[in-house]
């Protein structure tokens, strides 16, 4: 597969419709298919190198690549229903679905299916640092690779098709509590969010240069206190629940973290570095 290889995109849903955007705009010819026509009708009068499909069928005629992005898995088998035989043609699943149906799925479609996550919404897909996960057999990643960058990042995570949403489900919790410990920041600071927000942003570089060292670290079960020893964050974490408990600010983030702390403190961690708060959670 190459860079301009043909695409269909079933689906022209919210996910499906700014995907069919991306391929097209990286120069794929693209065809969309919608069990609603009326919404393929309107993408293709907004993007008009877009070719409307109006079957199924008709949409998988003469392409390499179809991507899947549909409510679930009971859409995904209708649409499969109404393919026919699939021949060579790589099918990459965007929607979302419980890690049986992936397998069923993936036992259904056969070596050729790619169980995908878009990890970053709709926001950006096409932009070059919109990620997308992909799970399934590394040659059918191989080939497909090309035509999937136009999407964004493409990164396999395994050959077990329930790979991608084991991943998607498990980082779903890294921006959760990114997001919710920046509301308590805002709660706690008061004044502007947006000033709070430019802050924010400018500090988590150096929270996201620690992700690797860490990542590192725990590989090799060693917990240095580079960054401080488990000791010293626990009277840091103690002054932030005492000065968001003094403003009346809700800091129950912070206290399930203080709780890990202590769990680690109590297995003999005190000296050790943060890292070795995976020792407690597994
Ligand atoms: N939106 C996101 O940011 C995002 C991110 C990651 C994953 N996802 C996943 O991607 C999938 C699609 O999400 P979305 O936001 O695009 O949803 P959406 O905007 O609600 O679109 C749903 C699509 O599914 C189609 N559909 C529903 N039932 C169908 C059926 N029985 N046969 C054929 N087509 C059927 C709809 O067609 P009609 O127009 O005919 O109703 C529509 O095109 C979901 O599984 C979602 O969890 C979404």
């Amino acid at each position: 597969m190459t860079a301009h290889s043909r695409v269909a995109v079933l689906g022209a849903g919210s996910l499906g419709a700014v995907i069919a955007r991306a391929f097209a705009a990286a120069g794929h010819p693209t065809t969309v298919w919608n069990r609603t026509p009326t919404r393929v009708d309107r993408l293709v009068a907004e993007i008009p190198e877009l070719r409307a499909a109006t079957s199924v069928p008709d949409a998988l005629a003469d392409v390499d690549l179809v991507v899947l992005a549909v409510a679930d898995a009971t859409a995904v088998a209708a649409v499969l229903d109404a393919a026919g035989p699939l021949g060579s043609r790589v099918v990459v699943n965007f929607t979302s679905t419980t890690p049986e149906q992936t397998r069923a799925l993936a036992d259904r479609v056969g070596p050729r299916y790619l169980d995908g996550a878009a990890m970053s919404g709709t926001r950006l897909v096409g932009d070059p640092t919109g990620l997308f996960l992909y799970a399934g057999a590394a040659d059918t990643f191989a080939e497909a690779e090309p035509a999937l960058r136009a999407l964004g990042i493409a990164r396999a995570v395994g050959t077990d098709p329930g790979a991608a949403s084991l991943w998607d489900t498990a980082l779903l919790g890294l921006n959760l509590g990114v997001l919710g410990a920046f509301y308590q920041a805002v709660a706690i600071i008061g004044g502007s969010a947006l000033d709070v927000a430019e802050v924010a942003t400018q500090y988590l570089p150096f929270a996201t240069g620690l992700l690797v060292d860490h990542g590192r670290q725990i590989d090799a079960g060693e917990y240095p206190d580079d960054d401080g020893s488990l000791a010293v964050y626990a009277a840091a974490v103690d002054h932030l629940i005492a000065t968001a408990t003094d403003r009346g600010v809700a800091s129950d983030l912070t206290v399930a973290v203080r709780t890990l702390i202590t769990r680690a403190v109590d297995a003999g961690h005190a000296d050790d570095g943060l890292s070795s708060l995976t020792e407690v959670l597994r």
